[in-house]
């Protein structure tokens, strides 16, 4: 057990005891959830997305499909739920009991609507009630309500103004954060208009819209729903690179507070949230995996990489890594090779098949199988053939290959550290 430390954060006018917090989603639909959440040590609770009470909510089961290698099967994630069965009535009194509960902890609700009235009165309620902060859900991929059928309104930029504008109004002094999409053409003109509506910040992302497999026998789509389905949401592992790069993008030109959320899976995903521009990170897949033990791995990962690195606050991670991240055309052009690091090579010959068929053909096999030769079962690397892709370096189970780079006189060696 790792010993406590203060890794508390501000965001947004919030103490959070620390950045890590539960997302709009199923383990945040119940009351009691979002209680044994908070009491397990999560700083906050988003309640799951809410509405006005005439809008109708056709959840259907089963909800959920996932994909991945064998060895871990949920890789990806995909549910076809809907925002949440309970309407704004029911989440007025959640928001009252949890706040009274725990009013150390963010209280915050997900809210959805049709038209500017449903905006604006939930936002009414949600405050009436004490909530902390109010995120609007602009990216639900399956029941939109966004202007044409079947969009998210994150898709459209004149409506995410718009909306914002609505919904900030009535928020007054109660932050607003708007959950958009990465699945647009340019992430940046999202950001902006969220930013001219008035709203105080962005969750990036959401689910990713996607079609989890099918049973080849049947050709039906999972999941399966009497023979027919559709598309999903994608979360967890799977979407963690986008999610890395929305942010990112977004905190390269917007000047907003960002709130992670897509993929984070443990503390070192968090801490690459915030290093692209995250304020906190939000987790669903996680929790719903594992449970709400999680928070407790996710705290002392971070207090222990905070003391390790010399940082003070997890808010001195906030944007870290922005400076090292540049368009194609701005990147170096080392020249490059692949080396090995003969003491840690197993022999397993797996960079030599990806070179052969998938490289260079820059690797040759030492297979010990020739009398007299070198007996040693190692690659060989051919310096004038390898251009240094790197293909061998992802594939090498036990890291034994990293990069040479060499530029300006200067030499370094590139690895991936995970
Ligand atoms: C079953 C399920 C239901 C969800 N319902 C909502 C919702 O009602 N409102 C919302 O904004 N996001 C909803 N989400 C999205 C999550 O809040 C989160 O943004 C997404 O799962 C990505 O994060 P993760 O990779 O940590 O899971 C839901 C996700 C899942 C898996
Ligand atoms: S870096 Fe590419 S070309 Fe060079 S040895 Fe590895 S796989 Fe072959
Ligand atoms: S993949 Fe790695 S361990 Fe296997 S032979 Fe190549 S360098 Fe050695």
């Amino acid at each position: 057990m790792y010993r406590e430390r203060d890794i508390s954060i501000d965001f947004l006018g919030i103490r959070l005891d620390s950045p890590f917090i539960l997302s709009a989603a199923p383990s945040t639909d119940e009351l009691e959830l979002a209680y044994d959440g908070l009491k397990e040590g999560w700083a906050g609770v988003i309640l799951k997305t809410t509405s006005v009470e005439e809008n109708p909510v056709p959840l259907k089961y089963p909800m959920m499909s996932s994909f991945g290698p064998q060895s871990r099967k949920v890789t990806g994630l995909g549910n076809i739920d809907l925002i949440s069965q309970y309407h704004i009535d029911v989440i007025e009194k959640r928001v009252k009991a949890l706040k009274e509960s725990f009013p150390h902890k963010m209280i915050g609700a997900s809210i959805m609507g049709a038209k500017k009235e449903d905006w604006q009165s939930l936002v009414h309620r949600l405050k009436k009630a004490g909530v902390d902060i109010i995120e609007c859900s602009f990216s639900c991929p399956q029941g939109s309500m966004g202007e044409a059928p079947g969009r998210m309104l994150a898709q459209s930029v004149e409506a995410t103004e718009k909306v914002a504008g609505w919904v900030k109004e009535a928020a007054g002094d109660t932050p607003v954060l708007i959950k958009i999409t990465p699945q647009v053409t340019d992430i940046v003109e999202v950001a902006r208009a969220v930013k001219r509506g008035g709203a105080d910040g962005i969750t990036a992302s959401n689910t990713i819209p996607s079609l989890l497999g099918l049973d080849i026998y049947t050709f039906e789509p999972y999941p399966s729903l009497f023979g027919k389905g559709g598309y999903s949401g994608l979360s967890g592992s799977a979407i963690k690179p986008i999610t890395l790069r929305t942010i990112a993008e977004i905190a390269r030109n917007v000047d907003i507070v960002i709130s992670g959320n897509g993929g984070a899976f443990n503390w070192k995903d968090a801490v690459e949230f915030m290093a692209v521009g995250a304020g906190n990170v939000q987790f669903c897949t996680l929790p719903m995996h594992y449970g709400f033990r999680t928070i407790r791995d996710l705290k002392s990962g971070l207090a222990g990489y905070l003391d390790a690195m010399g940082f003070k606050s997890p808010a001195d991670i906030v944007k870290k890594a922005l400076k090292n991240i540049y368009s194609h055309e701005e990147i170096p052009a080392p020249k490059t090779r692949a080396q090995l690091i003969e003491e840690k090579c197993v022999g397993c010959g797996l960079c030599y098949v990806a070179c052969r068929d998938g490289g260079h053909r820059a690797i040759e096999w030492r297979s010990g199988n020739v009398p007299g030769q070198d007996d040693s079962r190692k690659p060989a690397f051919d310096e004038e053939k390898c251009p240094g892709c790197a293909m061998c370096m992802q594939v090498c189970p036990v890291d034994a290959i990293r990069m040479k780079e060499q530029m300006d006189g200067r030499c370094q060696y590139y690895e991936e550290v995970r």
